[in-house]
């Protein structure tokens, strides 16, 4: 399965709008829209601190921009253009119309196309954000080659993203971001930086965050639990399905035991 279907089989599109319209009719804040808009390990905080790299002014892409959490909060706290790029017609479809019920209401540039291809010619980028998209991608050289060719020089990659542990023998299946080994193309370390270098980028830092991931987890997993009975207004399932707690779960065992790791890096052209 592609990893466009993987995010689009379960979508309750029509679902959450009608919810998130009726829900807050004077506009959704970033928290309301996170559980679903913000699909990757560490939520809200994990996208500011990625937002922090950037500066006022500067034009970027988001690569795997899923429902547009991270583009709504860099259009609301940094001065900057962004722009979004995502696999999944049906993400992209629901971001620009979540943009609308988003309290900024502010419009949303989103293009339907894959990593591997940029639809972008060469230089145009001052910087480019993947958050937890370059583990559903079968072809990372290629994905930093692209990179490469459409980021100004001295442009900036930005990179939050899952890695192999110590343990990967032991990583549970599915995950929150395949539901089987065959969808998920996560690396080592080594391997990634040797990646990096090879398509001609420069390490600037490097972070490991698995610590705050494996809290972050457990926090939202008492959350889900508290509002489990309260039906809450939208919830990861509703883009997931039904297998969604299934996937926490193995994502905090996955976290917890070693299997994987939450890495931040940060490469300049
Ligand atoms: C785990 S979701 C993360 C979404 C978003 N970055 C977030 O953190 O909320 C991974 C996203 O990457 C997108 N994706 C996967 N493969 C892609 C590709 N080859 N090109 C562009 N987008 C891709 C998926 O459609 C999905 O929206």
């Amino acid at each position: 399965m592609s990893s466009g279907n993987h995010y689009e089989q379960n979508l309750q599109a029509d679902n959450i709008i009608s919810r998130v319209q009726q829900a807050y009719p004077n506009g959704a804040d970033q928290y309301q829209l996170a559980p679903i808009d913000q699909l990757h390990i560490g939520g809200i905080k994990a996208s500011q601190k990625l937002l922090k790299h950037l500066t006022d002014g500067e034009l970027v892409l988001e690569i795997g921009s899923g429902l547009g959490g991270l583009m709504r909060l860099a259009q609301q706290q940094n001065n900057l253009q962004i722009i979004g790029l995502d696999i999944s017609h049906g993400l992209n479809k629901l971001n620009c119309v979540l943009a609308g019920l988003s309290i900024t209401k502010a419009p949303t540039t989103v293009i339907t196309g894959d990593a591997h291809l940029l639809p972008f010619s060469e230089n145009c980028f001052d910087s480019i954000i993947l958050q937890h998209s370059l583990l559903n991608m079968p072809n990372p050289t290629q994905v930093l080659n692209e990179c490469l060719r459409v980021l100004q020089p001295k442009g900036k990659l930005i990179l939050h993203e899952v890695l192999e542990g110590e343990n990967v023998a032991e990583m549970k299946f599915p995950v929150p971001w395949a539901e089987k080994e065959s969808g998920s193309h996560l690396m080592q370390e080594t391997e990634l930086k040797a990646l990096i270098v090879d398509a001609g980028f420069e390490l600037e830092g490097f972070s490991d965050w698995s610590t705050e991931a494996l809290e972050w987890r457990k926090r939202q997993a008492s959350k889900e639990q508290t509002v489990k009975n309260l039906s809450p207004v939208v919830s990861p399932a509703m883009v997931l399905g039904d297998q969604f707690s299934l996937m926490a779960g193995n994502l905090m065992r996955n976290l917890s035991g070693q299997s994987i790791r939450v890495v931040e890096l940060v490469l300049k052209k």
